[in-house]
């Protein structure tokens, strides 16, 4: 059973369309401003890029697609391939595990643009204990050092109290990463990220993903909320990284 993906998660993405069209939206503008260098793109958590907008990715003259999930691969064709087959672009999707393998992966594609597509946050519940998980995002990091490569991933999440049924995305709010996290390391919240927090009405202790310096210092990191469901929401957070 694979805790990050499957039917269950393609099923729930699929009724959720409509109440994740906000979300949707903010990872669209966050791409839209993304402007890659590379002709080629490797998506790591493609899962059927439920969140993805098809726009982004005819930007791109090859895009392949990982996920250890067996749906992904077909979901994300019928999803995304008539567009870009129209537009000419060469899509590949490989059902393999490609963080555990990223070094064989990125060395099957010397010249790719890396994108984490909400998987990094994810590996803390495919990894026996914390100590793992940390190291495994080490090693990420290190092997895209010297790629472009972005990440959309989840920071936190938790329950939220209700609010009337509403569930307006707040809007997305940009910072710069520091030392320590792209919440500013030890120093409290600016204005802007404070009200960004206070708009998810969390309610209780947040779960922490573990990936608050999975960014190196100086990336602008987009703060994005996706209310999972009524109950439960996600921060997430984006950002794009030059090779060093
Ligand atoms: C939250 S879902 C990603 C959602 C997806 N980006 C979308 O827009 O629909 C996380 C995905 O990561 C995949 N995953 C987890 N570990 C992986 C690994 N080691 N290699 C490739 N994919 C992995 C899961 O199977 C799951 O589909």
């Amino acid at each position: 059973m694979n805790p990050t993906g499957g039917l269950l998660w393609h099923t729930r993405a699929w009724r959720r369309q409509g109440a994740w069209r906000g979300t949707c939206g903010q990872i669209g503008q966050w791409l839209g401003q993304v402007r890659p260098s590379s002709r080629e793109l490797l998506i790591i958590g493609a899962s059927a890029g439920w969140m993805m907008p098809s726009a982004w990715l005819q930007r791109f003259e090859k895009v392949s697609t990982f996920d250890i999930d067996r749906w992904a691969a077909p979901l994300f064709r019928l999803r995304h391939g008539a567009v870009l087959r129209r537009s000419g672009v060469d899509l590949r999707c490989h059902t393999r595990d490609a963080s555990g393998r990223l070094d064989e992966v990125l060395g099957e594609h010397p010249r790719a643009a890396v994108l984490f597509d909400n998987v990094l946050g994810q590996l803390r519940f495919l990894h026996a204990s914390i100590d793992t998980t940390a190291a495994c995002l080490d090693r990420v990091k290190r092997s895209v050092r010297r790629r472009e490569w972005g990440s959309l991933h989840d920071a936190y999440s938790g329950s939220v109290r209700r609010s009337g049924g509403r569930l307006d995305t707040p809007r997305m709010h940009q910072s710069l990463q520091a030392e320590g996290g792209a919440l500013g390391g030890a120093e409290p919240f600016g204005p802007a990220l404070a009200r960004f927090s206070a708009q998810l009405e969390a309610k209780g202790e947040w779960l922490d993903h573990l990936t608050s310096e999975v960014f190196p210092v100086g990336t602008a990191v987009h703060h994005i909320a996706w209310h999972y469901d009524r109950r439960y929401c996600h921060w997430l957070q984006a950002g794009w990284v030059a090779p060093l």
